[in-house]
């Protein structure tokens, strides 16, 4: 039932948000999915931005006349957190298929020293759609939403709740708001800087064939029916041919 809600939602998004694939491109991600990671990305902000100043409003006090002032942005916070909690819930029912963990992920985390220094030009050919790190990172927010879920009513509702119970859950809160703004750090820079190409599947919901076997070879094989390693060393035999024009991604 949740599949085809997903499926329904991908097909409404489809009809409505247009994705232009060119020559040399794939799929990505659909309008549906960047849709909800682009309210689950402003939610969190907002629920980042709002929680520092009520975390520490001798550091943070200049954040709060943003919000329309130090009440005012008390108030907001666990409104903008619900927002993040229910956008993220529907991303983790779109993209809990391809985040199952598998054993070729196992494997991925024992190379992760590799993958951290760039020392290979292309991943391990059975890397997926997602690849270890990545799904680390979406299991990290499924773990921190759930915390942040219960400690958050706690602490809402302070008034009813006993003073240890609201003393354990201020540490978990922020425990958990640790591990997010460790992993939204590192996230951004993979998605950006890291890996040139990553930003525009979130934008146009495209990616270059070179970006797909070099990042995704099991996912680039899997969607096009050609042999990634194949593609990439042709691609590499025509850049390196002194009067050859032609782009690895006009394959
Ligand atoms: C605001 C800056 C952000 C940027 C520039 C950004 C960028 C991206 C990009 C380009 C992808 C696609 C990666 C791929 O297709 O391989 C992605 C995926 C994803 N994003 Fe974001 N994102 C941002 C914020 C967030 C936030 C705040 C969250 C959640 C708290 C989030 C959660 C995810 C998850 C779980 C994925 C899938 C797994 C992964 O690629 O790591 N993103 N993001």
């Amino acid at each position: 039932m949740i599949e085809r809600f997903d499926e329904n939602a991908r097909e409404a998004f489809g009809r409505r948000g247009r994705t232009v694939v060119r020559r040399g491109e794939l799929m990505r991600h659909t309008a549906y999915t960047r849709v909800l990671h682009w309210t689950v990305a402003l939610s969190f902000v907002l629920s980042l931005l709002t929680g520092f100043a009520i975390y520490s409003p001798w550091l943070y006090r200049w954040l709060t006349p943003l919000f329309g002032g130090g009440p005012m942005t008390r108030f907001l916070h666990p409104w903008f957190a619900l927002v993040f909690t229910v956008a993220f819930a529907f991303q983790f029912v779109n993209w809990l298929r391809p985040m199952r963990w598998t054993g070729n992920d196992r494997r991925w985390m024992k190379r992760i020293r590799a993958y951290v220094t760039n020392q290979e030009k292309t991943e391990p050919p059975e890397t997926a759609f997602f690849n270890g790190g990545q799904k680390i990172y979406f299991w990290l927010i499924v773990f921190s939403t759930v915390i942040f879920l219960i400690t958050g009513f706690l602490l809402w509702f302070d008034d009813v709740v006993p003073r240890w119970v609201v003393a354990v859950s201020y540490v978990l809160h922020d425990i958990a708001a640790l591990l997010m703004l460790a992993g939204f750090i590192v996230h951004i820079y993979e998605g950006t800087a890291a890996q040139p190409g990553t930003f525009q599947s979130m934008t146009n919901g495209t990616v270059t064939k070179e970006w797909a076997w070099t990042h995704h070879p099991a996912w680039y094989e899997e969607v096009t029916g050609r042999d990634p390693r194949e593609d990439y060393e042709a691609a590499r035999d025509r850049q390196s041919e002194p009067n050859d024009s032609q782009r690895p991604e006009e394959l």
